[in-house]
């Protein structure tokens, strides 16, 4: 019987190390991110699909794939709907079998954020008392700018932080198991622009929930220096979200291949080398993420 997320991101918050969250939108990058995870020595990884990427795989079929991957590689998994901003969506990931949800309300005013994704815990609550599960819900507070893929320029200003006492009150009034929030963090990678963590703000967030089990997530980490996902970890972060980085690893291997290949039509002669670029970008993070030892 596996262990619940919940267990693993304890573990990490008592270990002073964080569990992985990379997304895929295809069977071969599931399946490198989760054989790279469990090589590199993680106790366990979380998949994600974004709304798009969960359209393009389809909910069920990235419960049914992930499914027989655990079983397969015999390593917790942990499949996680990421960044989903209504109630309708995070309903229809929890139905199919997801283990986790994002309600992101973060674009909501503080007030609807907060019964939206209270909407969404008494959901994954009643759903998980009826099939024994333990479905973990994530909230988001704070401006996250940016997108998955590469950027030229993101603004970034102190004033879309998540705020120390407001994530404080969202955690006690919605009842979420994890954070998602903003010191410095945008989505995808910016090529005219350095990024840079607050982590003095972000100790200042750790420090208002202090005693209290909630887990810290930090998004966008790519672009990231490692030195500063290192510093977030060490300051109270327990789970890392990579997306871009992945994609630009595989995409260019698959660039790569076409130049040097131009008539090679087998799909799995030109994707294999890509997924291995995957993976190898998957056991440096774990590498990472596991900076203790
Ligand atoms: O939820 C997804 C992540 O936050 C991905 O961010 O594309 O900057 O790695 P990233
Ligand atoms: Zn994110």
């Amino acid at each position: 019987m596996m262990e619940g997320l919940d267990y693993y991101l304890r573990q990490a918050k008592e270990g002073n190390y964080a569990i992985g969250h990379f997304n895929f939108a295809t069977e071969d990058v599931l399946r490198g991110i989760i054989e790279a995870s469990r090589d590199a020595g993680a106790p366990a990884v979380m998949v994600g699909t974004s709304g798009g990427e969960a359209d393009f795989v389809g909910m069920k079929e990235a419960v049914a794939l992930v499914k027989v991957m655990r079983e397969n590689f015999d390593f917790p998994v942990f499949l996680n709907a990421d960044h989903f901003k209504s109630f309708d969506k995070c309903k229809e990931a929890i139905d199919a079998g997801y283990d986790s949800v994002i309600a992101d309300g973060s674009k909501l005013p503080m007030a609807e954020n907060i019964a939206f994704t209270k909407q969404v815990v008494e959901y994954a609550k009643e759903v998980s008392k009826f099939k024994n599960l333990n479905i973990s819900v994530e909230g988001e507070l704070g401006y996250l700018r940016g997108s998955s893929e590469v950027q030229k320029k993101i603004e970034i200003s102190p004033a879309d932080y998540s705020k120390p006492q407001e994530v404080a009150d969202f955690v006690s009034r919605t009842g979420v198991d994890r954070m998602a929030i903003v010191f410095g963090n945008i989505h995808g990678i910016v090529t005219d622009q350095k990024e840079k963590l607050d982590i003095e703000h972000f100790s200042r967030i750790v420090s208002a929930l202090q005693g209290h089990p909630v887990s810290f997530v930090l998004h966008g980490a790519s672009g990231l220096k490692d030195e500063d996902v290192v510093a977030s970890i060490k300051a109270g972060i327990t789970n890392v979200h990579f997306n871009t980085e992945l994609r630009v690893a595989y995409r260019n291997e698959i660039d790569k291949q076409f130049h040097e290949h131009p008539n090679e039509t087998t799909p799995y002669k030109y994707l294999g080398p890509a997924v291995d670029e995957v993976k190898k970008l998957v056991a440096q993070k774990i590498r990472l993420f596991m900076w203790k030892n």
